[in-house]
């Protein structure tokens, strides 16, 4: 089955644009969720449910402006708005099941909203996939920077965070406590001085492949991918991903899917409308004339394959299911 067509706009079943980017997908009780940055209104983090991929009706916003907040044993900073009463900012959201509390956890990147200083992780929870999710507020894993980021879950359960730290120099990766409300241990640094961005992460025939973009805000960049045997130790040394501009797009998640009892990748990637967003300014909460161009951001989805060891797109109008079949 074919999906919406890559590089346009994707509509949700009410025929409207859909706000979902930088975001991240769960599967759950027969369903597809996908959640992703929306920064009109009050809205932080949308959520979309769809049982063919095809088909995606609105949930509605899980995280907004006014959303409850509730503290946690560590100390975050709680603020969802600035002191000005005008929005923060919240990107790549990503929502894992956890295990030890039957809790859905969203982990995603935290800013003020006037720039991108404060670099933080920041948390929200709810029973279910698509409720008011309750906020738990942001923090600096020990004193560091977390801007680009992704959730990873092992075989084991294990759950691990990664982050663009040190302006964005360096990737570092977080094993989270069980109950997903805090770091429990910096498990590696990778990609020192190399400036990678939107890391993405799956898990192949017992490897750990890493996906990244470079530093280059909303235009698309050349890709790189890197291999590692554990998820703590070396990896290997950056390699090309798709084109020059990964075809115009930025890693967002990396989804994998049962085709016949084995498992494939799907590449998900924003392409940023970033012709609009781009004028040399910073616009964390965009202003009104720019924010519709924002949301005019569309996906690339492509099926990963390999050569050996090593993974690539090409790219095609649009992603159909049956890719991994032919
Ligand atoms: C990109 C990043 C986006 C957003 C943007 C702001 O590099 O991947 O998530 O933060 O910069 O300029």
């Amino acid at each position: 089955m074919l999906l919406q067509p890559n590089g346009k706009l994707w509509t949700d079943t009410d025929g409207k644009d859909m706000q979902a980017h930088g975001g991240h997908m769960l599967f759950a009780d027969g369903m597809y969720y996908l959640y992703g940055e929306n920064r009109l209104d009050n809205a932080y983090v949308s959520c979309y449910r769809s049982r063919d991929l095809v088909n995606w009706e609105f949930r509605g916003n899980v995280l907004t402006a006014d959303s409850k907040t509730e503290a946690i044993r560590t100390r975050t900073e709680l603020r969802l708005k600035r002191g000005d009463g005008g929005k923060v900012n919240i990107e790549r959201p990503k929502v894992l099941y956890c295990e030890k509390t039957g809790k859905y956890m969203m982990w995603a990147h935290y800013e003020n909203g006037v720039n991108y200083r404060d670099a933080r992780i920041c948390i929200a929870s709810c029973d279910t996939p698509d409720g008011d999710f309750t906020y738990h507020g942001s923090f600096n894993p020990y004193g560091n920077m977390s801007r680009d980021c992704t959730l990873f879950k092992d075989d084991d359960g294990a759950v691990y965070w990664l982050c663009a730290s040190r302006d964005n120099a360096d990737l570092h990766i977080y094993l989270l406590s069980d109950d997903m409300l805090n770091v429990r241990k910096h498990v590696n640094t990778l990609f020192q001085g190399e400036f990678r961005e939107a890391p993405a992460m799956f898990k192949k025939d017992g490897r750990y492949y890493l996906l990244s973009s470079y530093c280059t805000g909303w235009a698309p960049n050349q890709g790189k991918w890197a291999v590692g045997d554990t998820i703590d130790g070396l990896f290997s040394e950056l390699e090309d991903f798709g084109d020059e501009t990964t075809f115009g797009s930025q890693p967002t998640f990396v989804w994998p899917v049962d085709v016949h009892g084995r498992t494939e990748f799907v590449y998900v990637g924003d392409r940023w409308n970033y012709h609009y967003y781009a004028d040399g300014e910073e616009h964390l909460s965009p202003p009104e004339h720019m924010k519709a161009y924002y949301c005019k951001s569309s996906f690339v989805i492509l099926p990963i394959r390999f050569d050996g060891e090593r993974p690539y797109i090409e790219y095609a109008e649009a992603f159909d299911t049956d890719a991994f079949d032919r």
